[in-house]
């Protein structure tokens, strides 16, 4: 872990695949907010925080590798709903183990009150944790655990 970055507190938010469609796909599942509206709220609730926060998207898993990789020089935490990578993406997975920063992952909706295979994530051993079934929420969430978690481990 790097303990000695100076300035404020670096996130790397990264959405992967079809969560672009958000307020089309599947509202009764991931809510009725579009893409662009929950990215303004992440950035607002990241001002009030007092951190910056990157955001970036897609869905192509060696663009989502890219993100990653690039993260690893300038992030104090990564940020990552995976989409439906998270259940097999092994290329993911080390990418974000190799990035040594701590990892928070999240996803929108319950996996584990949905089909079987929803209910693995390659991801989640190599994160520090997740954030799961509250929606749009769990990013202003996960912002409130990166920051704390940061602070700790600068303390
Ligand atoms: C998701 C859950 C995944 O199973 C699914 O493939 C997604 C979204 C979520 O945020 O609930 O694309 O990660």
């Amino acid at each position: 872990m790097q303990l000695t970055r100076s300035g404020p507190t670096r996130i790397a938010m990264i959405h992967g695949p079809n969560l672009n469609m958000l307020g089309v796909r599947d509202p009764e599942i991931y809510g009725k907010e579009d893409f662009a509206s929950l990215n303004r709220r992440i950035e607002n609730h990241a001002k009030q925080l007092g951190i910056e926060v990157t955001i970036q998207q897609s869905n192509s898993e060696g663009a989502i590798i890219d993100f990653v990789q690039d993260s690893r020089a300038w992030a104090d935490a990564i940020i990552i709903n995976p989409g439906a990578y998270t259940h097999y993406s092994y290329a993911i997975r080390d990418a974000l183990a190799d990035s040594r920063i701590p990892i928070i992952e999240v996803h929108i909706s319950n996996v584990h009150a949905r089909e079987e295979f929803r209910r693995h994530s390659v991801i989640s051993p190599i994160t520090t944790g997740q954030i799961v079934g509250f929606g749009p929420q769990g990013y202003l969430l996960a912002l409130d655990a990166a920051k704390r978690l940061i602070e700790e481990m600068h303390r």
